[in-house]
């Protein structure tokens, strides 16, 4: 490779497209970001218009690139929010409906339907996942259902589906790949992750055809290549993993024990379980943390919906802070002994609760509540929430004769909140590390095309990169975090809808 090339990495979120360009030993050289709409048709409704998306990504690159000097690209990788669908038309790429967010709770009563049929178990044991609402497979037999002739469509062979990597994969080769990789294709409820494959039993509860999937490649491989049309050049799409695994890669978690947790919108939390899929006994979810030379590596995952969103909803609904940074000092300033819990149950509760109804509630206020009390209630829900995950995983570890994580790695928004992670570190009782890069996810996208493109030769090398920018370790004591802990249960208790 080059001395000037460079890997550009897409990295497509839930609320913004951006485009980072890296140079060849990882470091960043330039960044470019588009916010884009969110739409609510209705209530527990969200969606994506897919066109935007591809349009935002298109310019999110090509400047990102501007700002490097326009260098040549040595390869493409890809990450992107996950479960997000798309059903588009193969002939003229037109999206057929928005895109259905993994937010989107419309599929909730399907969800139920097929829990009371007994499929659940079914489920766990060929996908790792659960019946909920946040996965892709109902909300693509919700589009074939509703979206008119497209069953019949979809039988013909005349519609392509898939979650964001696909769709920006297909419309950057000019229509010529419909791929995705293994840690995307985990999150649909369709793919049976022992098998790697798409699974003829699941299928056949939607009525899927097969035809509109995507083949399903390991994380690094030859996905297509980019059209001239696009980038000035033909370029090699070499990378891709999920949002959450390319952080896991990022933050250079390749050892079983090894865990990350990334503080974006929600909170994502994995765990390295190496080859063997681990079924979890505590409601978290097995998934596949990256494939790499035709070898899966499992993680258990436990997936929280609201963390620095708790922190946007005190800032623009609420108007208790100005700005994210001011949630750090307010929440130091409140009554370190105050009994404010707040739930965050927006849209439900994620792992290990699984409650699409449930909803968020604020308990144990007095006349001397401040405002700084709620604003810390609401940091710490997300201490909390990483509790109950870490407990479950800690089981779910010990039940699989692993031993539990003795760090957890952290990244995202709020990992650059240095009151929060003092409280995080305190709450589960372990090491909390935050790296220099705190820009894990885009940089995991990068580290998997430049494995392929030979840039670096093996996950060995990448660890070799990570660097501990602050360690916290805990400082209050079991007793009284236990005390704390156990008034966030009793409030979840209170909310629960079942
Ligand atoms: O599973 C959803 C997750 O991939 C979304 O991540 O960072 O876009 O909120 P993010």
């Amino acid at each position: 490779m080059a001395a000037d090339h460079v890997i550009l990495s897409i990295d497509q979120g839930t609320t913004s497209s951006r485009a980072l360009v890296f140079g060849k030993t990882g470091e960043q050289l330039a960044v470019a970001q588009r916010e884009f709409r969110q739409i609510y048709p209705e209530d527990g409704w969200v969606e994506h218009d897919a066109a935007e998306i591809w349009r935002d990504t298109v310019e999110v690159c090509r400047e990102a690139l501007k700002k490097a000097g326009s260098p040549s690209i040595a390869g493409i990788g890809i990450t992107n929010q996950r479960e997000t669908i798309v059903l588009w038309e193969r002939a003229s790429g037109k999206p057929l409906h928005h895109a259905i967010v993994w937010q989107d709770r419309r599929t909730a009563g399907l969800c139920e339907t097929l829990r009371a049929e007994g499929k659940e178990a079914v489920v766990q044991e060929k996908t790792g996942l659960l019946l909920d609402p946040y996965f892709s497979g109902t909300k693509l037999a919700w589009l074939l259902d509703n979206v008119e002739g497209a069953r019949e469509r979809a039988a013909k062979g005349e519609l392509a589906a898939g979650t964001i990597d696909s769709w920006l994969i297909w419309n950057l080769t000019g229509g010529k790949a419909h791929v995705t990789d293994a840690t995307n294709a985990s999150r649909t409820l369709l793919f049976n992750i022992r098998t790697q494959d798409w699974d003829d039993e699941i299928l056949g509860w939607f009525d899927i055809p097969r035809a509109l999937l995507p083949e399903v490649k390991d994380c690094c491989a030859r996905f297509g290549v980019a059209g001239k049309e696009v980038l000035g050049a033909e370029v090699p799409i070499l990378g891709v993993a999920g949002d959450q695994q390319a952080a896991f890669i990022g933050q250079a978690c390749f050892e079983p024990g090894m865990m990350k947790s990334t503080y974006g919108t929600g909170c994502f939390a994995l765990v390295n379980t190496g080859t063997e899929f681990v079924a979890s006994q505590n409601r978290l979810l097995t998934t596949v943390g990256y494939r790499l030379g035709g070898e899966t590596h499992y993680a258990l995952e436990g997936s929280i919906f609201m963390a620095g969103a708790t922190i946007q909803w005190l800032r623009d609904e609420m108007k208790l802070i100005k700005s994210a940074a001011d949630s750090e000092k307010l929440a130091a300033e409140a009554d370190p002994d105050g009994h404010v819990i707040l739930v965050p149950a927006f849209t439900g509760l994620g792992a290990p609760y699984w409650d699409p109804h449930a909803r968020g509630a604020i308990l144990g206020m007095t006349r001397d509540t401040h405002a700084a009390d709620i604003v810390r209630a609401g940091v710490e829900s997300v201490s909390f929430q990483t509790r109950d995950l870490m407990e479950a995983m800690g089981a779910d570890m010990k039940g699989a004769g692993l031993s539990r994580p003795n760090a957890l790695r952290v990244d995202g928004g709020m990992a650059a909140n240095n009151w929060f992670l003092q409280n995080l570190t305190d709450m589960i009782g372990c090491p909390v590390e935050r790296p220099e890069v705190i820009e894990t996810t885009a940089l995991g996208a990068a580290y998997l095309a430049g494995l392929e493109a030979g840039l670096f030769q093996s996950p060995a090398d990448i660890s070799a990169k990570w660097r501990c920018d602050r360690h916290f370790d805990p400082a209050l004591a079991g007793a009284d975090a236990d005390r704390r802990y156990g008034r966030w249960k009793e409030a979840v208790g209170r909310i629960l809808s079942r």
